[in-house]
């Protein structure tokens, strides 16, 4: 395996008190965020399931030897069956939640942290003040209470803070979590449950010579992300799984910052996927590989039966090509370079096992809509993905609070095309560099601090230059209800794209998706039920703290 060493390494260390702070953008329009008060328990409200999560400092050990400092949510079952929340022992992560559709929730959230924040139910379609939006943060001290019913269909969903400019590092320390919803359709197939159902939440993560967790605070990071140099599962390393000559059901999540995945067996048997982000899929299909994105998920039927006892299996991250600049990658600061392999986890049978189990052949409907229920199938609306030399931009424009543009006004319940796709740098981006919101937002990033001048990455330089440089791949997530993908064009190296193109499943629901360097896609999603501001972000978490953010306001 060739490796690329970091030019230099500037690995900021994660320990109390630590300011680790990326060049941290202007707010948008350049005022303060107006925050609503913490919502309170409702008396109207009468929960099936209710729980406490803290967000607390804490210490695991990850590595042998010393413990690492990391900050995570510790939960408690106040109400509701057991199974609604299991700790992982010995691991930073989040316990697993575990609900059913229908089920009424209320989650006590309090922050014991030294910093403001606030979580998302990545995934879940609930009320604007349920869904964890930065203007919601609390401050140490402080409870905010989640009350709201279980409106998604089955799937695997993922909790993290959504802290304003400070996502990247609060899920870095360890604050994440997967949460399992479950439904009569999908209890009806008999899919493998209990032991034979393992939620594996991926992420990267560096360490200095102390245990401790290192972050990068260089212009690479900010600008490509971080990515670690040691892959944990579910908050540990070298992650082994024991398992019976039997099927069993993996449910995948991407839960690293920036990282992403080329799922595939070392042996090269094929993957067979049963769901994706918003659950499953109408038939299983057979891919030699999953490409898996921040915050995107997969769930996949793993046969081991008739393997013999000792033999193993290792998910691998396999080799790829052009979802980030070849000069991103030598100088991201990471030992394991995105994109070349190396293992994920290890599968081990340790266990015969007579049961055999076939997968159904339908497994769920996903009600498509018609061209008739889209409300602008002739004009789609817009999701143009800048990143340029200081802009990070969604619509030409950087994250604000009440900087709603006419094309982000959608009328509630409504279903609405829409287009994702680069645009480049090179001229629109800089041209945008004359204006007057350009200037405040330097101002905000610090030129010296962001500088790209040591990268030799001129002004003068062409368009054409700009983008091939520039040109990564971004994972586009909008909140609310879950969308299908319809149309999935490309053009640029299809040698590069071909490396990742048949690990894209477009055939599920899904609330994040990767769009490769020259891809540009089609989607249709439904604004139904709740008014209010929905955002829609890039899902590498550094881009997102960047600006990479802005939101739908549904009225
Ligand atoms: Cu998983 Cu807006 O986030
Ligand atoms: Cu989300
Ligand atoms: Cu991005």
């Amino acid at each position: 395996m060739k490796r690329f060493r970091p030019l230099s390494r500037r690995g900021l260390l994660l320990g109390a008190g630590a300011t680790a702070m990326i060049g941290a953008p202007a707010f948008g329009q350049g005022h303060a965020m107006r925050r609503t008060a913490p919502n309170r328990a409702s008396d109207a409200f009468t929960p099936d399931v209710e729980l406490e999560l803290m967000c607390k400092r804490d210490e695991t050990p990850i590595l042998t030897g010393k413990p690492t400092r990391v900050w995570r949510y510790v939960g408690n079952l106040i109400k509701g069956p057991p199974n609604a929340l299991t700790a992982l022992p010995d691991a930073y992560l989040g316990p697993l939640l575990r609900f059913t559709k229908g089920q009424k929730v209320r989650i006590r959230l309090r922050n014991d942290l030294p910093e403001e924040t606030i979580t998302h139910w990545h995934g879940l379609h609930v009320p604007m003040l349920m869904d964890g939006h930065p203007t919601a943060a609390i401050d140490p001290g402080e409870t905010y209470v989640y009350e709201f019913e279980i409106r998604n269909r089955a799937g695997m969903y993922f909790y993290h803070p959504h802290t304003h400019e400070k996502t990247a590092t609060q899920v870095y320390r360890g604050l994440a979590g997967a949460m399992i919803v479950e439904d009569e359709e999908e209890r009806a197939l008999g899919l493998p449950s209990g032991e034979f159902e393992i939620p594996l939440v991926i992420q990267d993560r560096s360490f200095d010579d102390d245990n401790q967790l290192a972050y990068g605070d260089d212009m690479h990071t900010s600008m490509f992300g971080f990515y670690g140099d040691r892959v944990l599962v579910n908050g540990r390393s070298d992650f082994t799984i024991d398992v019976a000559s039997r099927a069993y059901r993996l449910r995948i999540l991407n839960g690293s910052n920036a990282r992403i995945y080329k799922l595939c067996w070392d042996d090269r048997t094929p993957l067979t996927v049963i769901g994706v982000d918003g659950g499953l899929l109408e038939k299983a299909e057979t891919r030699p590989y999953v490409m898996l994105a921040p915050a995107e998920r997969v769930d996949l039927i793993v046969d081991f039966s008739g393997r013999p006892q000792g033999s193993k299996r290792t998910m691998l991250s396999g080799e790829f090509y052009g979802l980030i600049p070849p000069m991103a990658q030598r100088m991201m600061g990471s030992d394991l370079a995105m994109g070349e392999e190396f293992p994920l986890f290890t599968a081990r049978v340790t266990k015969a096992s007579n049961e055999s189990w076939r997968l159904p052949e339908t497994l769920s409907t996903i009600r498509r809509f018609r061209k008739e229920e889209i409300a602008n199938s002739d004009d789609p609306i817009p999701i143009a993905i800048t990143m340029a030399h200081m802009a990070m931009f969604l619509n030409g424009r950087p994250y604000g609070h009440n900087d709603i543009q006419r094309r982000e006004r959608i009328p509630v319940d409504t279903t609405q095309l829409i287009e994702i796709f680069h645009e480049h740098g090179g001229m629109g981006g800089m041209g945008m560099m004359g204006g007057g919101r350009m200037r405040g937002r330097m101002g905000g990033m610090g030129m010296g601090g962001m500088g790209m001048g040591g990268m030799g990455m001129g002004m003068g330089m062409g368009g054409m230059g700009m983008m091939g440089m520039m040109s990564m791949a971004h994972p586009i997530h909008l909140h609310g209800q879950p969308f299908e993908i319809i149309e999935r064009r490309f053009e640029g190296d299809e040698d590069a794209y071909a490396s990742v193109r048949d690990g894209f499943i477009d055939s599920g629901l899904k609330d994040t998706v990767l769009v490769a360097p020259g891809e540009r896609l089609r989607i249709i999603k439904p604004f139904g039920d709740f008014k209010g501001r929905f955002m829609y972000h890039c899902h590498n978490l550094e881009h997102e703290d960047a600006g990479m953010m802005r939101e739908f306001s549904v009225e």
